[in-house]
């Protein structure tokens, strides 16, 4: 179980602050999957990044299976990043590296022995469905495929937690939806927990059991995913499932100026 409390983080540009996370609390448990809604720098991925300490928050706890991780030294927080891992928009495959490269190199990482590696990269590539493509190269591959070899690669150490920014912001739909399968697999086969945070609404719609809305550094509503969508509160949750349905939505000047 991930308990996030009160949490705070500022960044400081030029001398302006951005408070990008106002003091937020939330309760992920174990096996869920946990959307993070909200628009354009609302600080879903500020949130994430403190999820594995990609991002020091200036105040909070973040309390995993009973252990406030912003207080774990160095070698607590290598043990505790085993655990969790990340997948993004882009990818980040190592391009000069075929896909049996990428898979693998975690795992050299992590101090395996060449065997291990080889028996557990074509088991990773299986499960995320591409087997025939170890000896590609990125550029070789399409989006949706980019993605599973990311997926093969953030499982490779057996994490407990997957976080995912906008894992499939860059697929087309058909993609989106079997890339979305997968993790759902993952989910229930493996009792992994994903976070994931997107401003698409087909996505939480189809995966996630529960959701948080947020808003310019804070939470707004959050819950069940079908019991927050029936009954939204947020304005931004409005907007978001009016254009689900397609509905032209009308912003105020100050809003299109973010
Ligand atoms: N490294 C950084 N340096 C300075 N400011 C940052 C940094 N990262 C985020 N911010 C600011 O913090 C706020 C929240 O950003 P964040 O990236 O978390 O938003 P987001 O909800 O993920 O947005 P998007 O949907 O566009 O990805 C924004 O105002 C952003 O400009
Ligand atoms: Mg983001």
């Amino acid at each position: 179980m991930i308990e996030i409390k009160d949490l705070k983080k500022s960044y400081l540009i030029n001398g302006n602050k951005t408070e990008a996370l106002k003091g937020i609390n939330l309760k992920i448990e174990k096996g869920q999957v946990f959307g993070i809604i909200g628009k354009s720098g609302a600080g879903k991925s500020t949130l994430l990044r403190c999820l594995n300490l990609l991002e020091t928050p200036d105040e909070g706890e973040i309390i995993v299976e009973g252990r406030d991780i912003t207080k774990f030294n160095k070698r607590e927080l290598r043990e505790y990043r085993k655990n969790v891992s990340m997948i993004f928009q882009h990818f980040n495959l190592l391009s000069n590296s075929n896909v049996y490269k990428n898979v693998a190199f975690p795992l050299e990482i992590a101090g395996h022995k060449r065997d291990y590696i080889d028996k557990r990269v074509r088991e990773l590539l299986k499960i995320v469905g591409i087997e025939d493509k170890e000896k590609e190269y990125p550029s070789n591959l399409s989006g949706g495929q980019k993605q599973r070899v990311a997926i093969a690669r953030a499982l490779a150490n057996n994490p407990k937690i997957l976080l995912c920014d906008e894992a499939t912001s860059a697929l087309d739909p058909l993609t989106t939806k079997q890339i979305l399968d997968l993790l759902l697999e993952l989910n229930k086969t493996l009792g992994l927990t994903i976070v994931l945070i997107t401003h698409e609404m087909d996505v939480v719609d189809r995966i996630c059991s529960n959701v948080a809305v947020m808003e310019k550094g804070e939470i707004v509503e959050e819950g069940i995913k079908d019991e927050v969508f029936k009954s939204p509160k947020s304005k931004t949750l409005r907007q978001f499932l009016q254009s689900q349905k397609g509905e032209v939505i009308y912003l105020d000047f100050k809003e299109r100026a973010i």
